[in-house]
């Protein structure tokens, strides 16, 4: 018996790429499906046979396992290897597929005609690929079929699939293959941030309270900080107006924005004679990626907010906005083949083909995870992972409604109400900041995302932090939530009426979108401040932020995030799913990461 499977095992190896196993091309097994049409997207009608797709094969990474025990031991302050982080060509090396993968796809791809010379392109770790080919094809490929679809809100028509195969023998060696089932869209997805209504805005930093209020041990700060937030408010009240960045040469922070969103200079200028006026003349530069635009005509609220702030607290580091394409959408009667759009794919692909990256990162962004394929949201995080082992600090919005927005139906087909985690905030190896508000003391947003992941597991280096909070909170939420997933947010800063120049007028602005830029800010000063010592940058936070790093955060131990029908859950002391470990003190985070 054993002898004979042996002997057929042998067979089939050695037959592998012999057109005579065909068979195995056409024995196609389901990969991801939806059972209904994701939210927001109308059925348009059948996809032209003859439009021709980017498709992009994600393989799988052959050694992982390496690279994520690597982004650990870089990233523990414990470890004698923290601080040690890879090159592209080491991270190259541990994403590369197996060879045998390689071959595999490679032999599929020729069975339908496709010559993988014809790649378009291939990341240097050879683990994307992408092809042009036409729907007919990529539906054959698949076994599925392709339809254009409309999106509710933005009439943005896009190509996607409810479902699609992969020959049997392909399972193990391919991640995943987009666009397919991923309806996410550089026009569709959601920003983190809303113009806040009826509030008044600041004209300048003169405006103001002069009634002080008594920060700590000895700091002031204006009591108007306590509903209007300016630079000035932050750098007092997370204690950075002390420290002048001098690493800038070196140290660089980047500011990732889609959905058309344009950085504006003017107005960035008209923020800094209002609100930063040593930091007048100061710029940012604008990084194009992947038919991303840049039309100073078209000011952004999201990009505005995010580079006035990241610049308004990191003056003089260098600042670089990427405006992410942004393709053109799909024009039906177009014979130029659509660009993948795919967003995070589109970004991180660029930036990760980089031989130097900027260390601190921010993006206001996210998604109901439960609307990203469980596929791609890991493919995603790895190459998240693969950012934090080349050094690089990178912060993610938690999301503005709370533990879920909507109606939280799950959308398996069983309508059952669920709390609605946000990726990537989700994504262990991200830093995914919550929103507070009010000063001396701070106190949770109620818009504040935060909760515990569907698709990925509790991290170790939450493990205690999480779990004396679930034991805190008993039985209470029982169903709603997964007890094994990953907690989020990880820290938490202000969110709530940030004064923005969007086309010359000041506006307030909301939003974890303005949380994240303002955690980031802290981290590239801190960046700044190791890089001077000569040290290296911090890279992936985690792991330092839940053991030595809780003692330069401020506990945030008020408030809640009200969600789906629910009252959401509450700030406490130590970690919670509202403010994770808290906001940050630069000062004493400065005494911390000095001796990491
Ligand atoms: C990666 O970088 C190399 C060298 O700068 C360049 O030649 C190549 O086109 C880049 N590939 C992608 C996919 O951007
Ligand atoms: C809960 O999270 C785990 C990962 O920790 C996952 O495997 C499981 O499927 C999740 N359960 C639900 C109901 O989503
Ligand atoms: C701010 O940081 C300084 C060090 O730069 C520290 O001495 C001080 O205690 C901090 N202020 C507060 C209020 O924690």
């Amino acid at each position: 018996m054993r002898f004979t499977s042996v002997l057929l095992l042998g067979l089939a190896g050695l037959c592998a790429s012999k057109p005579l196993l065909n068979r195995r091309w056409d024995d196609l097994k389901v990969r991801h499906s939806w059972v209904e049409v994701p939210r927001g997207w109308k059925l348009q009608g059948p996809a032209p046979a003859d439009h021709k797709l980017a498709m992009r094969i994600g393989l799988k990474q052959d050694k992982l396992d390496e690279l994520i025990s690597a982004l650990y031991t870089v990233s523990d302050p414990t470890h004698g290897n923290y601080g040690q982080h890879l090159s592209k060509e080491e991270v190259d090396a541990l994403v590369a597929p197996h060879p045998d993968s390689m071959e595999l796809v490679e032999s599929w791809l020729a069975y339908h005609g496709v010559d993988p010379d014809d790649a378009v392109h291939r990341t240097s770790g050879g683990d994307w690929i992408t092809v042009v080919v036409s729907v007919e094809k990529a539906e054959r490929m698949l076994g599925t079929t392709y339809n254009v679809y409309e999106h509710e809100a933005t009439s943005e028509s896009i190509i996607r699939t409810m479902g699609y195969s992969l020959p049997s023998a392909l399972h193990d060696h391919i991640q995943v293959v987009a666009p397919t089932t991923y309806f996410g869209t550089t026009r569709a997805m959601r920003a983190t941030s809303f113009l806040e209504p009826g509030v008044k805005a600041l004209e300048s930093e003169a405006d103001h309270s002069t009634e002080l209020v008594t920060l700590g041990s000895m700091a002031t700060i204006s009591s108007s900080c306590s509903s209007t937030i300016t630079p000035s408010c932050l750098r007092t009240l997370y204690n950075t107006s002390a420290y002048t960045p001098s690493a800038t040469s070196t140290n660089k922070f980047g500011i990732v924005g889609y959905l058309e969103e344009y950085a504006n200079h003017a107005d960035l200028q008209t923020f800094f004679k209002k609100f930063r006026t040593d930091a007048v003349g100061a710029d940012f530069i604008t990084v194009e990626v992947n038919g991303g635009l840049d039309d100073q005509s078209d000011p952004g609220t999201e990009a505005n907010l995010d580079i006035q702030y990241t610049e308004g607290l990191t003056y003089p580091t260098p600042n670089i906005y990427y405006s992410t394409g942004g393709s053109p959408p799909f024009i039906a009667d177009s014979n130029t083949p659509t660009d993948t759009n795919e967003p995070y794919l589109d970004w991180l692909n660029y930036i990760l083909n980089q031989t130097t990256i900027p260390q601190t990162f921010t993006t206001s962004y996210g998604d109901d995870e439960q609307s990203v394929p469980n596929d791609y949201a890991v493919s995603v995080c790895n190459l998240f992972a693969q950012l934090g082992a080349r050094g690089s600090s990178v912060m993610f919005s938690s999301g503005d409604f709370g533990v879920g927005g909507g109606d939280c139906k799950t959308n398996d087909g069983t309508n059952t109400v669920r709390f609605q985690p946000i990726f990537p905030a989700t994504c262990p190896y991200v830093t995914a900041v919550g929103g507070t508000y009010k000063i001396n003391p701070e106190v949770a947003v109620s818009f504040s995302g935060g909760g515990f992941s569907n698709y990925f597991a509790r991290p170790s280096y939450q493990s205690t932090a999480v779990s004396t909070f679930l034991t805190a909170l008993g039985t209470k939420y029982q169903g709603l939530y997964n007890s094994t997933g990953r907690g989020f947010p990880d820290v938490a800063a202000q969110g709530q009426a940030f004064q923005v120049v969007i086309g010359g007028t000041t506006e307030p602005v909301s939003g974890t979108s303005a949380s994240s830029p303002t955690f980031a800010s802290v981290v590239a000063l801190l960046n700044d401040y190791r890089i001077s010592l000569g040290k290296a940058p911090l890279g992936f936070l985690n792991p330092l932020l839940y053991s030595t790093g809780v003692s330069g955060l401020n506990d945030i131990t008020s408030g809640s995030n009200p969600g789906c029908s629910y009252a959401g859950f509450t700030a406490r002391a130590g970690w919670d799913p509202v403010t994770g470990l808290g906001t940050p003190n630069f000062g004493k985070l400065q005494t911390i990461v000095e001796s990491a």
